[in-house]
């Protein structure tokens, strides 16, 4: 087997590493299966703890949340796949947390005992374990380029408010051709590309830009409501 430093940390930007493997829903053959998809390939340590028990039932409340927004859900640990249909066995028969009882986890979860995606996807961080994935989270686009990598640490719980938001601000971003600025939330004014000539940039000053608010010329906003927003995810 490569030693663990032979692998390379994916990037944003490229594509998603391919890999084959069993699941708690079958065989998953990536990212061929789900061009065409957003996807959130996440993660968790180990089967049978509390904090990934808290993440997979809030991951599963918020599956049809997801699936709304064009994105399917794959979580994966260097557990077996006993162990897995064990542990999801019982978060549905046993556990009842934070107001969330009898919650189903529908969207497969991998098993990767030789920890061969894991190491893929940098997820084994030796400093913090060898033995267990950390808590990464990969937001995969539709065709399969890798949009935003977040990691966290074994002891934090994920934010998946901010989970949706950016999965909402990169679909927003593609959509209207914009950025998003600090603490972005859906409704909020957006970033319009820099002016690209000294002329647009004076005529943005001037306010001659229809719509457009300007701090300065580098750094202008305009308002795109939640509904266009909703509206362009449907089409
Ligand atoms: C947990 O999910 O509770 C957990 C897993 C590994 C290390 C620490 C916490």
């Amino acid at each position: 087997m490569e030693q663990l430093s032979n692998y390379n940390m994916p990037r944003i930007g490229e594509k998603a590493p391919e890999f084959k493997a069993v699941s708690t829903q079958g065989e998953i053959n990536f990212p061929e299966q789900y061009i065409g998809n957003w996807v959130i390939l996440f993660s968790h340590p180990a089967d049978f703890t509390p904090v990934c028990t808290s993440e997979f039932m809030t991951f599963a409340k918020l599956e049809d949340e997801f699936t709304r927004l064009n994105c399917k859900l794959i979580g994966l640990s260097v557990d077996g796949l006993y162990s897995h249909i064990a542990w999801l066995r019982t978060i549905k028969e046993k556990i009842e947390y934070n107001g969330m009882k009898n919650i189903e986890v529908k969207f497969p979860l991998i098993e990767d005992i030789t920890m061969e995606v894991a190491q893929k996807y940098g997820m084994i961080q030796p400093g913090e374990s060898s033995t267990k994935a950390v808590r990464a989270v990969f937001i995969i686009d539709p065709k399969g380029v890798i949009r935003t990598i977040i990691y966290y640490p074994l002891s934090t719980g994920r934010n998946f408010a901010e989970l949706i938001r950016v999965l909402i601000a990169l679909q927003t971003a593609d959509n209207f051709s914009v950025a998003t600025p600090a603490d972005w939330q859906p409704g909020d004014d957006v970033i319009v590309p820099p002016a690209g000539s000294c002329g647009i940039a004076k005529e943005r000053m001037d306010g001659a830009e229809e719509g457009i608010t300007c701090h300065d010329w580098f750094f202008c906003t305009k308002k795109i409501s939640i509904e266009e927003i909703t509206e362009k995810l449907k089409s």
